[in-house]
């Protein structure tokens, strides 16, 4: 029996998930190469090696330490080896920055300064980037940029946007997906003055969450790209699921709302977020902020480096109940069969548990109206620009069919103006798209599906297959940015631009 493809990735099922793969290492070379068609029949051998079976939702949910920047005024990060816990039985090589996963979350209010040192004690060179922030081009970590082994570059710029979730991430050229899928990422925070007043939930009521499908070995180390199969290249799926670097992870919770913000860090898989029994939920911000209002949802998606910000309420549960947060799976992403042992897009997985061990009376109020989102008008655009999104001969991602160069300029924009930019994807194969230096609103999309986090300020936004994405962006900051579709093996294999803004 195949059972990889039988498994609905449940509780229950879940458990046989997190052998080891016996094979793996053994892997026959003679194995057949599996067919980049969607064959429905996956190779199983993986599956079928599974032995050991660990229970899930017995791990405790690991929150990040936080750097708070209203208390240090310095930071230090060192991209190095480590080791650490993920299962219980053996330790697994990571990379970290400051020696254990999850790395740390940057707090940070605006106005404030940030400083940090930035160490590369891996072999080769590497580069923070500070995902969704506007900085000055020196210091948002654009590949050009990356400091070889031993050096320390120094980050010091002023926040000076406005209150939401963002992450940082290394971002080496052609190597940010396997050092992201490694442990080189984390959330950096950004609070505000005006979000304070809003009384959101906060202190253990608000949790930092990065989902991350991850693949490991029979000796619990994780491995990235598969040598033989060449469809990887197209996005590198795992079957295990880890919330802060813990295989579904458990939290106990109070019978009052929570405030997650939620951050989707894997290589390529899409999520389409849903709770078993509590039917809806809310969401009140996006990548790169908060919504005008919050806005009720049954389920969400989330494409790659994409946040949600949303609030769940306990209320109805009794002690004892548990809340499993789960994929339904999100087939729309693609039709083409990426690894063919591990679940497609359409897998529906659970991703951790809810535990409810108290009552508490809860006096959050979500307000019915958070922020004001000022919307930048056609009228305001002194320019179109198309982009689209290709794959060319030799399996090649591209944007615009050219490979990335790192010093190529691709585009030219007025510092001050404002453009609309159009992306339009012709592959079969959704593409979550990101620029450095801006955040931006989505103007409209001719596809399907309507996406609610559509509504807020974004720095990533999914476009899907064959669809036309307009967004309208205004360029505040000079210098060279990337925009890249943020499949991380897409930018690595050359999904990526320069922009200068001039
Ligand atoms: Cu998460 Cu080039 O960025
Ligand atoms: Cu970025
Ligand atoms: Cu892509």
């Amino acid at each position: 029996m195949n059972r990889r493809y039988f498994l609905h990735y449940s509780a229950v099922t879940a458990a046989y998930l997190f052998s080891g793969c016996e094979e793996r290492s053994g892997r026959d070379k003679n194995r057949p190469l599996p067919s980049s068609s969607s064959s429905p029949i996956p190779n199983a051998s993986i599956a079928e090696a599974m032995t050991e079976k660990i229970m899930p939702f017995t791990r405790k949910l690991k929150v990040p330490n936080e750097i708070d920047f209203s208390q240090v005024k310095k930071a230090a990060f060192s991209a190095q080896k480590g080791q650490v816990n993920i299962f219980p039985d053996a330790p697994t090589e990571v990379l970290t920055f400051q020696g254990d996963l999850p790395n740390p979350t940057i707090r940070v209010k605006k106005g404030e300064l940030f400083d940090l040192g930035f160490t590369n004690k891996l072999s080769e060179k590497t580069i923070i980037h500070w995902h969704g922030l506007i900085v000055p081009e020196k210091m948002d970590g654009h590949p050009k940029d990356a400091i070889a082994t031993g050096e320390t570059k120094h980050y010091h710029y002023r926040v000076n946007q406005s209150a939401g979730t963002f992450w940082y991430h290394t971002h080496p050229h052609g190597r940010t997906g396997k050092e992201i899928y490694h442990g080189l990422s984390g959330f950096y925070i950004i609070e505000d003055e005006t979000e304070r007043q809003l009384g959101l939930p906060n202190g253990e009521f608000e949790l930092p969450l990065v989902i991350q499908d991850r693949r490991f070995d029979e000796k619990r180390q994780l491995f990235y790209k598969d040598p033989d199969v060449p469809q990887d290249n197209n996005g590198v799926m795992g079957d295990v699921i880890l919330v802060n670097a813990t295989p579904l992870p458990y939290h106990e919770v109070k019978t009052g709302k929570y405030r997650l913000r939620i951050l989707n860090g894997s290589s390529v898989r899409t999520y389409r977020l849903a709770f078993d029994t509590i039917e809806t939920f809310t969401l009140i911000g996006t990548d790169a902020g908060l919504l005008e209002e919050p806005e009720e949802v049954k389920s969400i998606i989330i494409s790659v480096a994409e946040r949600v910000d949303i609030i769940v309420d306990f209320k109805d549960q009794k002690i004892g109940d548990r809340v499993t947060l789960r994929t339904l799976g999100f087939k729309e992403a693609s039709n083409l069969t990426l690894h063919p042992d591990y679940p497609p897009f359409s897998a529906q997985m659970d991703i951790m548990q809810f535990h409810v061990t108290e009552n508490f009376g809860d006096t959050h109020i979500v307000p019915e109206k958070l922020i004001d989102i000022p919307r930048m008008k056609v009228s305001d655009a002194v320019r179109t620009r198309t982009i689209t999104m290709e794959i060319i001969a030799g399996g090649i991602w591209t944007l615009d069919k050219k490979p990335f160069s790192l010093h190529r300029v691709d585009q030219r924009v007025k510092l001050g103006t404002t453009e609309i930019w159009e992306l339009k994807n012709s592959v079969h194969m959704a593409h979550p798209f990101h620029m450095h230096g801006v955040r931006f609103q989505v103007l409209d999309r001719d596809g399907k599906i309507s996406f609610p986090t559509d509504k807020g300020w974004k720095d990533t936004v999914i476009v899907m297959p064959f669809e036309t994405v307009r967004i309208i962006v205004h360029f505040t900051m000079p210098g060279v940015f990337l925009y890249h579709c943020h499949i991380l093996e897409h930018e690595d294999h050359s999904m990526m631009a320069n922009l200068l803004v001039e």
